[in-house]
């Protein structure tokens, strides 16, 4: 990752299914604007009308259920790096440069653990993407980490009140440990920018845990 991009006010919130990432960015906002700050908080795929257009192609399924086409793993990345283009062009960008703070929920490592971990497509070809489309950089990621088993069991209540699964969230388990280890990997190598978060505990205690690392983040030079 270009580490000469990282903008010190672009926080991103990474994780599996069902790791509680809603309440920590709620908990990061409050504590950031208790301090004064303008935050905005966005999420990918999404954050801009066009992005949530593309949001609804990459996680849509049709009425009956059932995906109307199979979507090809590339497409997925490719629309997935759409989003993120007018994500950053009409909604991180310009944040950023009128002094907010800026949480989005997911951002490019997410790229790279489900199509990268989960469908094994080749990280060279994600890099390349990154390389040409993100321009700015988040300089602290938190990664919500729990087990595929314990995260699914959560979802669960949320999926049916929300009308089921969409078209990722119905991936089988082994796609979703490729995700997870694909994320913890990314850590291992960024301990810098990426923080891991032990999201099997209840979801306040975690929330105080992300409020706590950011404090310690932003003490520590940002
Ligand atoms: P999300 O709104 O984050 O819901 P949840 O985390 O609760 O499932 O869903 C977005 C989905 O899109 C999620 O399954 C992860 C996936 N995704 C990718 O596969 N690649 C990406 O680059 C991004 C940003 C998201």
């Amino acid at each position: 990752m270009a580490a000469d991009r990282q903008h010190p006010r672009f926080i991103t919130i990474e994780g599996g299914e069902g790791a509680g990432k809603t309440t920590v960015i709620g908990a990061l906002r409050t504590s950031l604007q208790a301090d004064g700050c303008e935050v905005l908080t966005t999420r990918e795929p999404g954050g801009t009308a066009l992005a949530e257009r593309i949001r609804g192609l990459l996680l849509g399924t049709s009425a009956d259920g059932e995906p109307t086409e199979p979507m090809a793993a590339d497409t997925e990345l490719l629309l997935m790096f759409a989003a993120r283009a007018q994500h950053l062009r009409e909604t991180i960008v310009p944040a950023l440069e009128r002094g907010a703070w800026v949480i989005s929920d997911r951002f490019t490592d997410s790229s790279y653990a489900y199509q990268g971990g989960g469908r094994e497509l080749d990280g060279g070809f994600i890099a390349e993407l990154e390389r040409r489309i993100v321009t700015v950089q988040p300089s602290l990621t938190l990664l919500l980490d729990i087990g595929v088993g314990e995260g699914r069991e959560r979802t669960r209540g949320r999926d049916l009140a929300f009308g089921g699964p969409d078209r990722i969230e119905r991936e089988r388990d082994d796609f979703f440990e490729r995700v997870r280890d694909a994320f913890l990997a990314r850590a291992a190598a960024e301990p810098q920018r990426i923080r891991v978060i032990d999201a099997t505990r209840p979801a306040d205690v975690v929330a105080a845990d992300a409020v706590t690392r950011l404090q310690a983040w932003r003490m520590q030079g940002e």
